[in-house]
């Protein structure tokens, strides 16, 4: 697999990388900034799978085509959408994300795509929450109210055009109806706040508390544990735990959880193109 990195040099997007790589995938991870390169192509030192470097603006990402064109350049077959901007919210977190859905969504090269978000990213209080986890979701949404609204466009976005996408089928030769190809894959992971502590490789994921914190190490891995499977599409919530990550991921697909629950999705389903 080849994942698309867009925020490549963001923390949770090298920690994805150095877990990739690891585990033989290519990656092609999007920068702004040139002398940012060097760094990240050491993350390949020693590591099975290949890096390289894309030099891009996301303020530059507007439509759909612009997004494939970087799909198509590198042949990537999986995209990461990790990049934030909380001077540009509207730009990078909404429009460059929904550009990279679009593209990502219309190439049958294209199976998964993996959203970093967060759980104050929902239209209503979880039907999951207490009235402590809604109080902080409230103030959340208002201390950050333009990432909130750009941050749950995109994940509406993600899943209104991963549904008809689902329904034609996927990758192959047999991209048309009843296509042979795997299933597209989309995922919202929303970690809550992150902190730089080590990985402890134990997390809590799905119907969680509304707000905690979570380590960018085990954000990572649950994201590449995602990414290595077929079966795993939904929002995903996410705080510090003590479960095996692999065993949390498992359990989630098992359960079919998704925090979606209590979010409005026929009319998230209208949003589509
Ligand atoms: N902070 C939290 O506690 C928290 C909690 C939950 C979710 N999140 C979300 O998780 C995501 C990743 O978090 P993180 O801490 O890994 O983020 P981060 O380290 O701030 O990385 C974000 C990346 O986006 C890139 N970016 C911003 N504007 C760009 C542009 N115009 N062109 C190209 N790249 C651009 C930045 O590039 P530069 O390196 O060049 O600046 C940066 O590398 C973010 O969307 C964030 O909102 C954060
Ligand atoms: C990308 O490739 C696809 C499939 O080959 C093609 O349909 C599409 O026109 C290409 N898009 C761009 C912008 O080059």
């Amino acid at each position: 697999m080849h994942a698309l990195i867009f925020g490549g040099n963001g923390r949770i997007a090298r920690a994805m990388t150095r877990l990739l790589l690891a585990r033989a995938w290519t990656v092609t991870s999007i920068i702004r900034n040139p002398q940012q390169g060097p760094g990240i192509l050491a993350l390949g030192r020693g590591q099975p799978g290949d890096i390289h470097v894309l030099q891009y603006d996301l303020r530059d990402l507007k439509t759909a085509q612009d997004a494939e064109t970087l799909f198509n350049r590198t042949g990537a077959t999986c995209a990461v959408f990790a990049a934030g901007s909380f001077s540009n919210p509207y730009a990078i977190d909404r429009d460059a994300a929904k550009a990279a859905i679009a593209a990502a969504t219309s190439l049958p090269s294209v199976t998964k795509f993996l959203m970093i978000s967060f759980p104050a990213s929902r239209r209503k209080p979880a039907p999951w929450w207490n009235s402590r986890d809604i109080a902080d979701y409230t103030s959340e949404r208002a201390a950050y109210p333009d990432i909130g609204d750009a941050k749950i466009q995109a994940d509406e976005y993600l899943v209104a055009m991963a549904n008809p996408r689902r329904a034609r089928g996927g990758g192959g030769q047999h991209a048309h109806a009843h296509a042979h190809g795997p299933p597209f894959q989309a995922i919202s992971l929303r970690p809550t706040w992150l902190t730089t502590g080590r990985a402890t490789g134990r997390v809590s994921i799905g119907e969680t508390r509304a707000l905690g914190q979570v380590s960018i190490e085990d954000v990572a891995a649950v994201a590449v544990e995602m990414l290595g499977r077929e079966d795993v599409s939904g929002w995903f919530d996410l705080v510090a735990g003590d479960v095996e990550i692999q065993e949390a991921v498992d359990s989630v697909v098992q359960g079919a959880v998704d925090c979606i629950e209590g979010e409005d999705v026929e009319a998230i389903y209208k949003l589509a193109d």
